[in-house]
């Protein structure tokens, strides 16, 4: 274990399981099975951290996330989900965490995350129900998905604890918060900041965001000169920036195996900065948004 982890009590690689159960709505002939053992696996090899949503299949995902983790030791996992933005009236997000709370089947959420803002809903109301899942031990930790610095600063304001963790889009192709600065102003405010997509280089147009062979020279070159995958060579830029920590599905066990091997090189210094200047596309995906709030 790292500072980083003992800090967060979770580790930097947590596992994702958007598209486990189905995707908007549950797919009847999803294999829940394979999703489960997946998340058992993963928590078998050390991943604690599950993310997932309440609007994942609909419910679904945490469904299968509550059947993966209940013979498991509650000091294994560490459980994060989210509200979604037009659930985010006070009466709602206390009845969307019950909801999740029994989806689960958990006594309490460690992580219960904004998954976007709405702002026909008063931030107000927002943070006065967050606030009270803290005092009622419903929650334990508060935390923002797709926000920018302006955005954070005004939570922060409202909020009677400290955020948590902030879950935005960030991998090689999609730079925004890297370029705004939410990346470093996390790491300065003690914030764990959590790339969401950290595998897939998606984006309008994209040919190939499993980028095989041929896709990106770049990354091919890297790839052969460590002796890694491609997809290794994308997280592990990645998971080398300080306070920077990624959350990536998989409901397959080699893929979980290859992302874990990530712990065991490093790319250096230089290698980094390459790939982090030249990377052929890089652009802003719109998921650091302030459209609510000024930055004061
Ligand atoms: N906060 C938000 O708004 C937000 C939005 C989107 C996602 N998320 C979270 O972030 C998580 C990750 O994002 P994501 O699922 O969209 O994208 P991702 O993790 O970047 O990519 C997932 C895809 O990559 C594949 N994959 C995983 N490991 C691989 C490997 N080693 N080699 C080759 N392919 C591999 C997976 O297939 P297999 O299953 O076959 O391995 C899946 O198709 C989500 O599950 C969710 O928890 C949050």
């Amino acid at each position: 274990m790292n500072m980083l982890d003992n800090k967060y009590h979770s580790s930097k690689i947590c596992l994702g399981t958007w598209r486990m159960g189905g995707d908007v709505k549950p797919n009847p002939n999803n294999d829940d099975e394979k999703d489960i053992d997946a998340i058992k696996y993963a928590i078998s090899k050390g991943i604690s951290h599950i993310d997932t949503s309440e609007s994942y299949a609909d419910g679904k995902s945490e469904l299968l996330v509550g059947e993966a983790i209940k013979k498991i030791s509650r000091d294994k996992y560490f459980l994060a989900t989210k509200v979604r933005e037009y659930n985010l009236s006070y009466d709602s997000v206390i009845s969307s965490c019950e909801k999740s709370l029994q989806r689960l089947n958990v006594p309490s959420i460690d992580l219960y995350y904004i998954h976007k803002q709405n702002p026909l809903i008063p931030i107000e109301e927002t943070t006065r129900a967050l606030n009270k899942l803290i005092d009622t031990g419903l929650i334990k930790h508060i935390g923002l998905s797709n926000v920018g610095i302006a955005t954070i600063k005004k939570y922060s304001q409202l909020l009677n604890s400290p955020i948590y963790a902030v879950q935005n889009q960030y991998n090689l192709v999609c730079r925004e918060s890297q370029r705004k600065g939410v990346t470093d102003y996390c790491k300065l405010s003690g914030i764990q900041f959590i790339a969401w997509r950290p595998i897939l280089l998606s984006y309008p147009g994209v040919v190939d965001p499993y980028y095989h062979t041929g896709t990106y020279r770049l990354l091919d070159e890297m790839a052969k000169k460590y002796n890694k995958t491609n997809t290794q060579i994308v997280a592990k830029w990645l998971v080398q920036q300080d306070g920077v920590s990624i959350v990536f599905k998989s409901s397959n066990k080699e893929h979980i195996d290859e992302i874990l091997d990530i712990e065991n090189f490093k790319l250096s210094d230089s290698d980094w900065e390459i790939l982090d200047k030249d990377f052929p596309v890089q652009k802003d995906l719109g998921c650091t948004a302030d459209v609510y709030f000024e930055l004061s």
